[in-house]
């Protein structure tokens, strides 16, 4: 019997090229999530399904998917699954890690560099009429050499932010999620309170779980330095959207880079997105040519891996393969 493949949205051909020989593809081709109902119509009776972070694989449509031995998800953040209802049917789970580390790790050092730069504000200024002339106190930035950057969440991204840091001459502290720090350690990993008050830019890089989501809440802005700036590449819900207006609105955050959002897709009349002190992009921090290309090959070879009857290279729930 044929082998049905299911995938989501459009992805790179030469992704497309490793999974066709091995079934009947089904392809989701508009450019917008497949809409839920139409995903559980398709996934009936598919052996794989390669998703998107966008694609809800949760307990109900598992439910609906009795032939199904794979999800692969093209990313590398995973809280669109129920890894542990996959876990109980016997479905293996897959995710996309380190092809996407070096562009999330760039567009996190753009976001730095715009925001404490101005660049954005500037290049607006610019283009409606307020740059009369050059001015010792017009566009100030804050600059980043000697600054500290400050790192929550020190894993693949995390750490391809931290090299980045010497470049521009900074230093970089960690959170240490123990609680306790050490001072010999490179770079420093300092508790909650001290590497609050010690950073003057923090950048998130955590996944999003039970335990980190709104982690970033009143009491993280409280005990931050007036004037901190805050870089979100990782998951909109790891903050309290709330808390950081508030905290925009004090100056305790002189300014915000984020690309991603609680609630997605956002536009011009999301408070947060707008407010003049943040600087919002759609969510991009792997979308470059090189980078979607690797991860849709790869997100395909960890299907492929499952169909040849091997075990995908980044399964998440080994569980399965086990029972
Ligand atoms: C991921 O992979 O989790 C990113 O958010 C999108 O590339």
């Amino acid at each position: 019997m044929a082998l049905n493949i299911v995938v989501t949205r459009e992805i790179h051909a030469d992704a497309l090229k490793l999974i066709h020989p091995l079934g009947d593809l089904r392809v989701w081709t508009e450019d917008r999530p497949i809409p839920p109902r139409t995903l559980q119509d398709w996934i009936a009776d598919a052996t794989a399904c390669l998703t998107m972070l966008t694609d809800r694989v949760d307990e109900s449509l598992l439910a609906k998917a009795s032939s199904l031995r794979i999800v692969s998800n093209m990313a590398v953040g995973y809280d669109n699954f129920d890894l542990k209802a996959a876990t109980r049917r016997g479905v293996m789970m897959t995710n996309t890690p380190d092809v996407l580390t070096e562009a999330t790790a760039e567009l996190t050092w753009a976001l730095i560099l715009a925001v404490m730069r101005n660049v954005l504000s500037a290049h607006r200024d610019l283009l409606e009429g307020q740059w009369r002339t050059w001015s010792p106190t017009g566009f100030l930035g804050t600059e980043l050499s000697g600054k500290t950057v400050g790192i929550v969440g020190f894993g693949r991204i995390g750490q391809a932010v931290g090299r980045r840091a010497q470049a521009f001459n900074m230093s970089v502290v960690v959170l240490s999620r123990g609680g306790g720090g050490d001072m010999n350690q490179i770079p420093r990993r300092l508790p909650l309170n001290e590497f609050l008050s010690t950073a003057d830019v923090i950048s998130l890089h955590m996944p999003l779980l039970p335990a980190t989501r709104a982690m970033v809440d009143a009491s993280w802005f409280s005990a931050m330095k007036p004037g901190t700036f805050l870089i979100n590449t990782a998951r909109g819900p790891l903050i309290d959207e709330e808390a950081l207006m508030t905290a925009l609105d004090r100056g305790i955050v002189a300014g915000a880079g984020l690309d991603v959002f609680s609630h997605e897709p956002v536009d011009g009349t999301h408070p947060l997105a707008a407010h003049p002190r943040v600087l919002s992009t759609p969510h991009i921090g792997s979308a470059t040519h090189e980078t979607r290309r690797a991860m849709a090959i790869r997100a395909a070879e960890n299907i492929r891996q499952a169909l040849i009857g091997g075990t995908p290279r980044d399964l998440l729930n080994p569980q399965v393969c086990q029972k």
